[in-house]
């Protein structure tokens, strides 16, 4: 058992978060993780208003116990998703990209904000914006790391900052867990490990992809949602590095984003518009490649189209060989961070 400042915050068992993954952390794999003792986190970017409140009343039906949101901020839908949160008084808000304007709103109800940096400095300014505690994702990790790996962020951060820390980007086992907390965290969030447990939807094609993976079968570019991040060596994903801007793609993505997210022509002319003018990272063809990204990834996901289907995922996928029920994973993860821990004891003496 550890105790941790992360778990004395959540009030959860064990220090291990599930990364919020758009399309693939639904109300079913949340439950699991809480149930285990770990926290589960709701990626919402994807969900209209209605379906974030529809998803965070599901995960009260199959939990009792605390679970968290995750919210892009620079995209099209935040500001109402968020609403819905602090309406349905979510205990835990994480959020990724932009600034949190929330933060009053979720301690009023005794709510926690947990900000998800990759660069040292946003950590001091997220603290400073009332984050009541950060996840900190190294260059490892699937989709945005930046260029900092986890083994030099972690400890960095921990000297920045007072607030706890979840280490995210390249963890998937025990050993992970235990260098984690030795290098200044309080637990870990894992995303990649995740997608390969029995509760989560991602299609079996792409789970094996993961299985067989090694650590250098993942690409780390600007081409696949527009912002640096890291996918699986698939085809398509080899493919779109040699390729220019799709704009017939972009085309097609941005009206299936309309349609997914219920959005009228007139908002999300609008969205577009402010996105123009956005001044931090989400320009128009920033959003137009994302839209891309989302067409490919639900073709993994959903249809496991290993041809034309691209997934992000991290390097830790060269350690990903079975697909465990969520709480085997989790036990094991303890189990195995305890004996870790007990072994580097003995070889002191
Ligand atoms: C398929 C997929 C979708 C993701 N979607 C989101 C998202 O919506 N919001 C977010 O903050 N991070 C997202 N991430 C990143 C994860 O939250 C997390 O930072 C990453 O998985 C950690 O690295 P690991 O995969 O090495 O554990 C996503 C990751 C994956 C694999």
């Amino acid at each position: 058992m550890f105790r941790t400042r992360m778990t004395q915050m959540f009030g959860i068992e064990h220090p291990i978060m599930m990364a919020g993954m758009n399309w693939i952390t639904e109300p079913k794999l949340v439950s699991a993780v809480c149930n285990a003792g770990g926290l589960g986190i709701l990626a919402i970017a994807r969900c209209t208003p209605q379906e974030t409140r529809e998803n965070i009343r599901q995960i009260r039906q199959m939990t009792d116990k605390p679970f968290g949101v995750n919210q892009i901020l620079v995209g099209p839908g935040a500001k109402e998703n968020i609403a819905v949160a602090i309406e349905e008084k979510v205990p835990i808000i994480n959020y990724s990209l932009g600034k949190p304007w929330f933060v009053n709103d979720v301690h009023a109800y005794g709510g926690k904000v947990v900000g998800t940096i990759a660069i040292a400095k946003h950590a001091a300014k997220a603290v400073q914006m009332g984050c009541d505690a950060l996840v900190v994702t190294g260059h490892e990790a699937a989709a945005h790391g930046a260029a900092a790996t986890s083994m030099v962020l972690i400890p960095l951060v921990a000297s920045l900052v007072r607030v706890p820390l979840i280490a995210a980007g390249g963890f998937y086992d025990g050993r992970g867990l235990a260098a984690a907390l030795a290098l200044g965290a309080d637990g870990i969030s894992m995303g990649s490990r995740f997608m390969v447990v029995k509760e989560s939807m991602v299609h079996e094609n792409f789970k094996k992809l993961c299985m067989e993976a090694t650590e250098q079968d993942t690409l780390y570019a600007n081409v696949f949602d527009g912002m640096d991040g890291r996918v699986l060596k698939t085809k398509e994903a080899q493919a779109m590095m040699k390729r220019g801007f799709p704009m017939v793609d972009a085309f097609k993505g941005a009206l299936l984003i309309k349609r997914l997210m219920n959005l009228s022509l007139a908002k999300f002319a609008g969205i577009s518009i402010e996105m123009l003018r956005a001044e931090e990272g989400h320009p128009l063809m920033v959003l137009a490649r994302q839209a891309v990204g989302n067409m490919k990834h639900l073709k993994a996901l959903n249809e496991g189209d290993v041809e034309g289907g691209i997934l992000f995922a991290g390097q830790c996928c060269g350690g990903i060989t079975d697909n465990p029920t969520t709480r085997e994973l989790i036990d094991r993860v303890i189990s195995e961070a305890e004996a870790t821990l007990a072994k580097m004891n003995t070889q002191k003496v």
